[in-house]
């Protein structure tokens, strides 16, 4: 969240911080792209890309119980991703009150869109989704900020609606055909916002760091899951458990740790491991997708890698269903 800001729009220019000379460079050539459309319902509508596609975009749920795993910085760093290299339409939605979303990609938020927040439209009685997308200087990138009135949404959420773990889903479900890919950023906590997430998600995504803290933190989280698709979303499945902020000088806590996550899930590990690269906070403090800010950097191939992974992963796992018909991959 960007501290000052009009919390009808979005403006991230102000708040972005400097940035090294070389990036700033690439990231002011790229504003100067001019803009397809000139509102939020006309890209989504209008603009040619934005076709209903016929089949509904693949929604998949960032989320971990456990904080300052990495789950921000994957769901920005493979949207983004997924948006430049793989030019699918892809959308984030920021479902924490802390609003981390969009602090970490200001500096590619188109300045002075409104918007409507997402602890509006979950209380609103016919929630419109267009009215809440913020578009990004990634032709196929959008995103839905968070705001720090969901944590109250959330308890609001409590007391007034019946079917509260499906809002999410329904508000969502208008828009599903004209995006590939939609990325749920959850809060680190098993409340309404993240239970709306996997109850709207086809699929979980868990980041983890190397920590035995964290190995609990899975297990929390599987635990969660098997609840969830047991008793209100039987078609979630769980994509992968992805290892973040790995120090790879940390050898053998890493073959200890490594080994405990392939007893907890074993085949759901990502091949890939994100390594703990300061490249990743030095662009997440810019408001840039590492991709753009710092490329060549280790963080930044890792994620483009688990992207690779992620697309063969969805694409195997919903032919399998094509074929089977069984909607899980478990
Ligand atoms: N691989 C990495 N290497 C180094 N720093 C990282 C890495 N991944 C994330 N970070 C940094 O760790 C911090 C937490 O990351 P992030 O915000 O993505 O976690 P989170 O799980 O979303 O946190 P929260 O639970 O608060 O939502 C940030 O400062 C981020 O820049
Ligand atoms: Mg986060």
């Amino acid at each position: 969240m960007i501290f000052g800001r009009n919390k009808d729009k979005v403006n991230g220019k102000s708040a972005a911080p400097a940035e090294a000379p070389a990036r700033q460079k690439k990231v002011e050539k790229r504003k100067t792209f001019p803009s397809l459309t000139t509102g939020l319902r006309s890209v989504l509508y209008r603009a040619p890309r934005y076709e209903p596609s016929g089949q509904d975009a693949v929604v998949i749920a960032v989320c971990s119980q456990k904080g300052g795993v990495g789950k921000t910085t994957t769901s920005t760093s493979i949207g983004y991703e997924l948006a430049e290299t793989h030019k699918k339409r892809t959308l984030i939605v920021d479902l924490d009150p802390q609003g981390h979303v969009e602090t970490s990609l200001t500096t590619i938020i188109r300045p002075g869109q409104r918007y409507r927040s997402m602890s509006k439209l979950l209380r609103d009685r016919h929630p419109d989704i267009s009215s809440a997308l913020v578009s990004t200087d990634s032709e196929y990138l959008h995103l839905t900020p968070g705001d720090k009135q969901l944590a109250d949404a959330s308890i609001w959420l409590d007391h007034h609606r019946v079917r509260k773990e499906f809002i999410l889903r329904d508000i969502l479900k208008p828009i599903l055909p004209y995006y590939d890919y939609i990325l749920l950023d959850c809060p680190p906590y098993m409340g309404n916002m993240m239970l709306n997430g996997l109850v709207a998600a086809r699929f979980c995504l868990i980041p983890s760091d190397m920590s035995i803290l964290s190995l609990e933190g899975v297990s929390d989280m599987l635990n969660g899951l098997e609840v969830v698709k047991r008793r209100v979303n039987p078609e979630l499945a769980l994509l992968g458990i992805l290892l973040t902020r790995v120090d790879e000088d940390n050898v053998d806590l890493n073959r200890l740790i490594r080994g405990r996550f392939e007893d907890h899930a074993q085949g759901y590990l990502f091949d890939t491991r994100i390594p703990y690269d300061h490249a990743l906070s030095r662009a997440q403090y810019a408001g840039n997708p590492v991709a753009l800010y710092e490329s060549g950097s280790a963080g930044a191939k890792a994620y483009r890698s688990v992207v690779e992974e992620l697309v063969s992963r969805v694409q195997a796992a919903l032919s399998r269903q094509a074929v089977a018909g069984d909607a899980r991959i478990s």
